[in-house]
C-alpha cells in the first residue's frame, strides 16, 4: 500500500498530506499552496526550500540545481524530492498578493482545432472536461502517452496559454516545433488531430501579469514566448478589472521574428491596436528579413527585438516589463531595459528552453519545451 505523509510549510504553517510516489511540489500545488517553482523537472533552483524536519529522497535533482553541499546542508529541490516521512520544510514565500494561487488539478482535454500558423508553429485548441480557473500567463503540462516516452508514464511537456483567463474551458496553445522532440515534432507536426485526446495538468507558473500595478507596461517577446504575453494583453484589455485594479495603464507590444513568416497573429494584434488606440500599441520586428515600404506602413521595424525598443525608448523609467522567449533574447532584453533604466525587480520574465538548451547545462531552465 502506498504510504502517505504530512506535511508542513513554514513560516505559513500550512499542513498538507503527500504519497511516497508524490513529490512535494506536486503535493503542495494540488492542495493550493503555492510554492516557489518554475521548471518542475529539477534544473532550475527556483524550488529550493530547507528541510527543518523529516527525510526526503532527492529524486533526479541535478547536481547543478541541488548542489552535494546543499544536500548534505538539508536543502531539496520541492519537483524532485518524495517524502520518506512526515517532513516540515521552510519555503521562501513572498507576500506578494496577486501571486497565483489557483490548485494544479488533472484534466481530460479533446482537440477540436491544429492549425499551421507561421513557419514551423501550430496552434492547437484544446477543450477541457470542465473549466479552468488560471492566471493570464500560466502554463499547463501535456502528459505524453507512454507509447510516446518510451514506454514511460509521468513525461510531461509544458505549454502557456494563449487565451484570457475567462475563457475558462477551450485553451489555446502556440508549439514551435522542435526537431527530434517527443511532443512537439513527433506528436503535434505528426498525428495530432481533432477529436484527439490530451491529459494536461495545472495551472502552473508565476508569470502573469499584475493587475494591481498602473505603470505602462513594455511586452517583448520571442517566437512562441508570444503566448503567455497575448494571455496578458487580452486579459488586460478584454477581460476588464479584477479586485487588485484594471492593469498596465498602457501595453506595447515588441514581437521579434526572423521574417514575417515566423511572425504569427498580425492581424489579431493590428486589430487590437485600433480597436484600443489609447491602451495598446504593436510593434512587430524582424530581424533578418528587408521590412519593405509595404511592412513599414503596417508598423514593421527592422532589427532584433531590443535594438527597436532601444530605438524607441530613450527612457523607460516609470515602466514595468514583461519578458518571455529564448534564454539569448531574454537576456538581451535585460540589458537594454535596464540600460533604459528599468530596475530589475520590475522586469517579469520567463525563458523558453527546448532539448538542446537542456543538453548545452542549461541550469536557468525554467520551462523545458520539446
Ligand atoms: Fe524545481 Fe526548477 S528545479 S522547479
Amino acid at each position: 500500500m502506498t504510504e502517505t505523509y504530512q506535511i508542513t510549510v513554514d513560516p505559513i504553517g500550512a499542513e498538507i498530506t503527500c504519497r511516497e510516489d508524490q513529490t512535494l511540489l506536486d503535493a503542495c500545488l494540488r492542495a493550493g499552496v503555492w510554492v516557489p517553482h518554475s521548471c518542475t523537472h529539477g534544473t532550475c533552483g527556483t524550488c529550493k526550500v530547507e528541510v527543518i524536519d523529516g527525510e526526503v529522497d532527492h529524486g533526479a535533482s541535478s547536481a547543478f540545481a541541488l548542489m552535494d553541499i546543499e544536500r548534505d546542508e538539508g536543502k531539496t529541490l520541492l519537483c524532485c524530492a518524495t517524502p520518506r516521512s512526515d517532513v516540515v520544510f521552510e519555503a521562501d514565500l513572498d507576500a506578494d498578493e496577486e501571486a497565483p494561487s489557483h490548485a494544479v488539478q488533472d484534466y481530460t482535454g479533446t482537440v477540436t482545432t491544429v492549425q499551421d500558423i507561421a513557419t514551423d508553429t501550430r496552434r492547437v485548441l484544446i477543450e477541457l472536461d470542465r473549466d479552468l480557473a488560471f492566471d493570464a500567463g500560466q502554463y499547463m503540462a501535456w502528459q505524453l502517452p507512454a507509447a510516446r516516452a518510451d514506454g514511460k508514464d509521468g513525461v510531461t511537456r509544458t505549454y502557456s496559454m494563449a487565451n484570457p483567463p475567462s475563457q475558462t474551458r477551450v485553451l489555446e496553445f502556440q508549439i514551435r516545433r522542435t526537431p527530434g522532440g517527443a511532443c512537439s515534432d513527433a506528436w503535434v507536426f505528426g498525428d495530432l488531430a481533432a477529436g484527439d485526446t490530451v491529459q494536461l495538468a495545472g495551472p502552473y507558473g508565476r508569470f502573469t501579469v499584475r493587475m494591481g500595478r498602473r505603470e505602462p507596461a513594455v511586452l517583448i517577446a520571442g517566437g512562441t514566448g508570444l503566448a503567455p504575453i497575448a494571455a496578458m494583453i487580452k486579459r488586460v484589455l478584454l477581460d476588464g478589472a479584477n479586485e487588485h485594479g484594471d492593469g498596465p495603464s498602457h501595453l506595447s507590444l515588441y514581437a521579434g521574428a526572423r521574417t514575417r513568416a515566423a511572425l504569427y497573429d498580425v492581424e489579431l494584434f493590428t486589430e487590437l491596436a485600433a480597436a484600443h488606440p489609447d491602451r495598446f500599441t504593436y510593434r512587430p520586428c524582424l530581424s533578418e528579413e528587408e521590412v519593405t515600404d509595404t511592412l513599414a506602413e503596417q508598423g514593421f521595424a527592422a532589427g532584433m527585438v531590443t535594438d527597436v525598443l532601444a530605438a524607441d525608448h530613450a527612457s523607460l523609467a516609470g515602466h514595468v516589463a514583461y519578458v518571455c522567449g529564448p534564454p539569448a533574447m531574454v537576456e538581451a532584453s535585460m540589458k537594454t531595459l535596464m540600460s533604459r533604466r528599468l530596475f530589475p525587480r520590475d522586469i517579469n520574465r520567463e525563458e523558453f528552453l527546448d532539448e538542446s538548451n537542456r543538453a548545452d547545462g542549461g541550469l536557468r531552465s525554467p520551462l523545458i519545451k520539446r
